[in-house]
């Protein structure tokens, strides 16, 4: 039997401990899977005193990562600390530097520094595996990596933090508000004590650019996504759009247009009878959409400590199986220096289906002034329909819904602003986009 493969787990919480006990627990199995022992050997976290479950017994322990890193008597460096600088991005470029094959969750870390790490790799014929790093258990990093070369992609998108999902879920079926659902996120610990990251929608950012790299071969450009989270989303929202037949789901896409690539995360209209308009609670999914294939749609666990720890075990035992020092798969999904530069479509020119609700003072011609500002803008709606639980009465704010077919986010933007400066509207425009699935 082949030598033990040997491991360093950087990182004893939610996940680095959950892994250490499967880890612990199946070796006998995993052994017979990978035709070789997987081991631990060293680890670190910042406590060296917490009891987290696993056994300690022949592995050493290491204050500092990157001294793990530089030093332990490992062939695997496992990070599961986060974050995009710091102890996580010293520790993992140590061992890349070295000569070790990487396993990291950390999304943060990849979409920061991915191409300059997935270099060192390259450069040093070892793997730097992350399938963990987007959409927790659902493999969709080996899917788009390695089963579908060869594949045109036009659109990825998905639900990507279980977070948000969760909120918006409970909004629809509690009828809650927004403040509300966040307080029972935290209570329940899908939400962290500072949800800003979750909510404000850089976490589905950071996935999201990790999924377009591999999806369309070009560099990592998390900081030119374009950005909206969903503190704005009102219970009033979403009941109208449960009356026009769709649900809203934070989502985060990737679609190749004339001008470039399109990234985006946005509070989404997706029509109700659609699979993804499905995906409840802290359920993850994410669509691929490619010429050979058509439309593939995964759902599945996108966090929590097991979930997450299935995925850094299939890279570790992907390492196990693999021939010594080879460099199977191009990090990135194409070898790092062939990355294009990234090309960016500008959210101006985005086209598609939007939702606008407006509140305004009930007056005589404000539907047909409305109606026009669309028109001048060349706007074709939908529908556009009065949306209050109230009968309509002189003085009383009045709540006006529009659905646009497919249209220009500039001349969007242009008719919502020349309608603001009509002097009726009550309070701000709310304006979401609407996707549609292929088929
Ligand atoms: N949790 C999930 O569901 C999930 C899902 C997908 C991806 N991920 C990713 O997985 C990674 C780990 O997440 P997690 O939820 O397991 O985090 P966590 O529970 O906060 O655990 C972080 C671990 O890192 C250790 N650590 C922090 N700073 C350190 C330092 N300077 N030196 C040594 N150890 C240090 C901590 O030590 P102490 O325990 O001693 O404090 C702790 O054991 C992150 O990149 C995250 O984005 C997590």
């Amino acid at each position: 039997m082949a030598d033990a493969l040997k491991i360093g787990v950087a990182g004893l919480g939610t996940v680095g401990a959950s892994l250490v006990r499967i880890l612990q627990q199946r070796a006998n199995a995993l052994t017979v899977a990978c035709g070789r022992p997987i081991r631990v050997t060293a680890v670190t976290a910042r406590d060296a005193t917490k009891d987290r479950g696993i056994l300690m017994d022949g592995i050493a322990w290491y204050a500092d990562p990157s001294e793990m890193a530089e030093k332990a008597d490992i062939d695997v460096f496992v990070e599961l600390i986060g974050g995009a600088e710091g102890a996580a991005e010293r520790s993992v470029r140590a061992a890349l530097t070295r000569g070790l094959h990487v396993v990291t969750a950390n999304k943060a870390l990849l979409s920061r520094h991915g191409v300059e790490l997935a270099k060192i790799a390259e450069q040093k014929s070892r793997l730097l595996n992350y399938e963990a790093a987007v959409a927790g258990g659902i493999p969709v990093i080996k899917t788009l990596r390695e089963s579908l070369t060869g594949n045109n992609f036009t659109r990825i998108y998905g639900i990507m933090n279980g977070t948000c999902n969760y909120i918006l879920t409970r909004m629809e079926r509690e009828g809650l508000s927004f403040a509300d659902c966040l307080k029972e996120a935290q209570r329940l610990g899908y939400a962290e004590a500072d949800p800003s990251f979750d909510i404000e929608g850089n976490d589905t950012a950071h996935k999201l650019s990790i999924l377009t790299t591999l999806a369309f071969g070009c560099e990592i450009s998390a900081d030119k996504i374009y950005l909206e989270g969903i503190t704005n989303i009102s219970i009033e929202d979403i009941h109208a759009a449960a009356d026009l037949g769709y649900r809203i789901k934070l989502l985060g896409v990737a679609q190749k247009t004339e001008s470039g690539i399109e990234q985006r995360v946005h509070p989404t209209m997706v029509p109700l009878d659609s699979v993804i308009a499905q995906v409840d609670g802290v359920t993850n999914a994410v669509a691929l959409e490619s010429d050979i294939l058509g439309e593939l749609l995964m759902v599945g666990p996108g966090a929590g400590g097991n979930a997450t720890a299935s995925a850094v075990l299939g890279d570790i035992t992907d390492i196990a199986k693999s021939r010594p020092g080879a460099q199977d798969v191009p990090v990135l999904g194409r070898p790092a220096h062939l990355l294009e530069p990234y090309r960016q479509a500008e959210m101006q020119s985005h086209e598609g289906g939007y939702f606008i609700r407006l509140t305004v003072q009930d007056r005589t011609g404000v539907f047909a002034s409305i109606a026009t500002r669309m028109a001048e803008n060349a706007i074709s709606l939908e529908s556009i329909v009065q949306h209050s639980k109230e009968p309509a009465a002189p003085g009383r704010p009045q709540t006006i819904i529009l659905v646009t077919h497919a249209t220009m986010e500039s001349a969007v933007r242009t008719a919502v602003g020349a309608i603001k400066g009509e002097g009726y509207l009550i309070g701000e425009p709310q304006v979401i986009r609407i996707e549609r699935p292929k088929g």
